[in-house]
C-alpha cells in the first residue's frame, strides 16, 4: 500500500493579528512540475530536474511514474533524476490517477511516447462542476488518434502514427495546450495550436521539451508551432518559481500589514497580481528575481476580473477576496475562468466578511475585521485564502482539510512562522470526516 504523501489527520491553528516581516523563498511551480514530470516519459535518457517543489501533488506524480516502472533517484529535496526508459506499460489505472487531476497529462505523454495510452480519468470535481476535457480529446483526434471512452471513465487513445495538424482551441485551456504539446512533440510534421494558453508553465514545458531536443516555437503566445522530432534525449532542467505561491504571500502581507521580501520569483509572471495590490494601496518593489511588498496601511477597494494569462489568475482570486474583505470600500470580483469558484465565501461570511455572490460575480463590502473561526479548505486556493483569513482575523482560526493546502504549498507553516505568523500544524485527536477529492 502506498503512502501518497497526504495526511488527513491534521489541521492548522492560527492566532491572527500578527504583521509579517522578513523574507520568504518561493519554491518551484506546481503546475509546471505536474506537466514536466509526465513529459519525462518522452525522453530516451535520464532527466535531471531541479527546483521541484516538495508538495504532495509532486509526491503523487512521482509515485505514479515509479509504479509505471520509472527509475527515480532523489538527489536532494528539490532535485530528482528520472529515467523512464524502463516503463513498459501504457495503461494507468484509476488507483493511480484518482489522487491527482493532472494525471491526465499521462494521456498526452504516453500517446506521444508509444502511440497508445489507456488512462483512467482522475475522479472528483472542483469548482462546482465536472471539468471537461473535450479540447484535449479534440487535439488528440486532430493528430490522428482514435479516442474511445471505455467503462469506468477510461480514456483509450491509439494511433498508427501521429501526424501534425492545425488545432484551434475553442477555449483557452492550460490542460489541453499541455496535453496536445506532449502528444505532438514526436508526431510526424508540423502541429499548430491556435488560441493556446500562455501561462508561464506552458513556456516552461516548451523550454523543457526543447532542452530534450524538441522543436517548439511560440510558447507564451496564442500560436504554438511544434515540428515533430523522432528522438528526445535526457536533459538537465530547472523548473520556474511558483507564481501563485509568490502571489499568495504577497496577498498575505498586503492583508496583514508588514514588509516582506519574496525571493526566487520572476517578477514578470506576477505583473497582474502586483498591479492589483498596488491599486489596492500596497507598495510593490520589483528587483531582478525578488519582489518586496510593503503595506502602507489599510487596503482600498479594487475590482478584479480573472482571465487566462496574462490576465489576473483565477488561482489568486480567493486570496485577493480575503485581502479585500477588510479593505476600505466595495470591491467587485468577476470570475472569468471557472463556473463556480466562490464556494469558500460561505466560510468568510461566517468569519464576519460581507460578501454577496451572484453567479460568477462577488461583491465585497469591506468590514472592520474578521473573527477567528473553525473553517475548512474546500480546495487548494480556497485553503490558502483561509490561511490569510486566519492571519488577519481577531482570535483563533482552525482550518480542516489541509490536505488540499499541502498539495500546492511547500512548508507553508515554516515559511509563515519565519515571517512572524502564529500558525501551527496540529494533529486531530479524533479522525475528521471529510471527503477526499482531486485538486489542481
Ligand atoms: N475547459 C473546457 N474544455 C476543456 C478544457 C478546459 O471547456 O477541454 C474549460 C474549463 O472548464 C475552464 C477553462 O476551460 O472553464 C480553463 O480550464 P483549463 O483547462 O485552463 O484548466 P486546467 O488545465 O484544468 C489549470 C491549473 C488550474 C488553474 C487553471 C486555469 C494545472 C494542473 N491546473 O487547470 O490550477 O485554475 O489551469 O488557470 O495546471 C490550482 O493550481 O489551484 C489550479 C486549480
Amino acid at each position: 500500500m502506498f503512502n501518497w504523501g497526504v495526511n488527513h489527520l491534521e489541521k492548522f491553528v492560527i492566532n491572527g493579528g500578527n504583521k509579517l516581516y522578513g523574507e520568504v523563498n518561493i519554491s518551484g511551480a506546481k503546475n509546471s512540475a505536474v506537466a514536466i514530470l509526465p513529459a519525462t516519459l518522452l525522453a530516451q535518457g535520464i532527466c535531471r530536474l531541479e527546483n521541484i517543489p516538495n508538495i504532495s501533488d509532486v509526491t503523487v506524480m512521482l509515485k505514479i511514474l515509479k509504479t509505471m516502472g520509472a527509475k527515480i533517484k532523489m538527489i536532494n529535496e528539490s532535485t530528482y533524476e528520472i529515467d523512464t526508459r524502463t516503463v513498459t506499460s501504457f495503461t494507468v489505472p484509476y488507483e493511480l490517477t484518482k489522487h491527482l487531476r493532472a494525471s491526465y497529462y499521462l494521456i498526452g505523454a504516453l500517446l506521444g511516447r508509444c502511440n497508445s495510452a489507456r488512462v483512467a480519468m482522475p475522479g472528483g470535481c472542483n469548482f462546482g462542476g465536472v471539468r471537461p476535457i473535450d479540447q484535449h480529446l479534440k487535439g488528440f483526434e486532430a493528430l490522428g488518434a482514435t479516442v474511445t471512452m471505455e467503462e469506468n471513465a477510461i480514456v483509450n487513445t491509439v494511433a498508427d502514427q501521429l501526424m501534425g495538424n492545425s488545432i484551434y482551441m475553442d477555449v483557452v485551456s492550460v490542460g489541453a495546450t499541455v496535453n496536445v504539446m506532449l502528444a505532438a512533440v514526436k508526431a510526424r510534421g508540423l502541429t499548430v495550436i491556435e488560441n493556446a494558453a500562455k501561462e508561464p508553465h506552458i513556456v516552461d514545458l516548451a523550454n523543457f521539451l526543447n532542452s530534450m531536443g524538441a522543436d517548439i516555437r511560440g510558447a507564451g503566445t496564442d500560436v504554438i508551432k511544434i515540428r515533430g522530432v523522432t528522438f528526445l534525449h535526457g536533459c538537465d532542467y530547472s523548473i520556474i518559481p511558483d507564481q501563485i505561491e509568490a502571489g499568495t504571500y504577497m496577498a498575505a502581507v498586503a492583508a496583514t500589514g508588514g514588509d516582506v521580501l519574496i525571493k526566487n520569483v520572476v517578477p514578470k509572471h506576477l505583473e497582474s497580481i502586483s498591479a492589483k495590490l498596488l491599486e489596492a494601496g500596497a507598495d510593490v518593489i520589483e528587483d531582478d528575481d525578488s519582489i518586496r511588498i510593503v503595506s502602507t496601511g489599510e487596503l482600498s477597494k479594487c475590482n478584479i476580473k480573472t482571465m487566462p494569462h496574462p490576465g489576473f489568475p483565477t488561482d489568486m482570486q480567493p486570496q485577493l477576496a480575503v485581502a479585500l474583505s477588510c479593505a476600505n470600500g466595495t470591491s467587485i470580483i468577476s470570475e472569468g475562468v471557472w463556473d463556480n469558484r466562490f464556494k469558500y465565501v460561505d466560510q468568510l461570511v461566517r468569519m464576519g466578511a460581507e460578501i454577496e455572490v451572484n453567479g460568477k460575480v462577488a461583491v465585497i463590502t469591506g468590514v472592520d475585521h474578521l473573527n477567528g473561526s473553525p473553517v475548512k479548505a474546500d480546495d487548494l486556493r480556497a485553503g490558502a485564502a483561509m490561511i490569510i483569513a486566519g492571519l488577519i482575523a481577531k482570535g483563533r482560526t482552525e482550518i480542516e482539510n489541509i490536505i488540499y493546502i499541502d498539495r500546492g504549498y511547500e512548508n507553508v507553516v515554516e515559511k509563515l512562522k519565519a515571517i512572524g505568523a502564529d500558525i501551527e500544524r496540529v494533529t486531530f485527536e479524533d479522525e475528521p470526516s471529510h471527503e477526499v477529492r482531486t485538486a489542481g
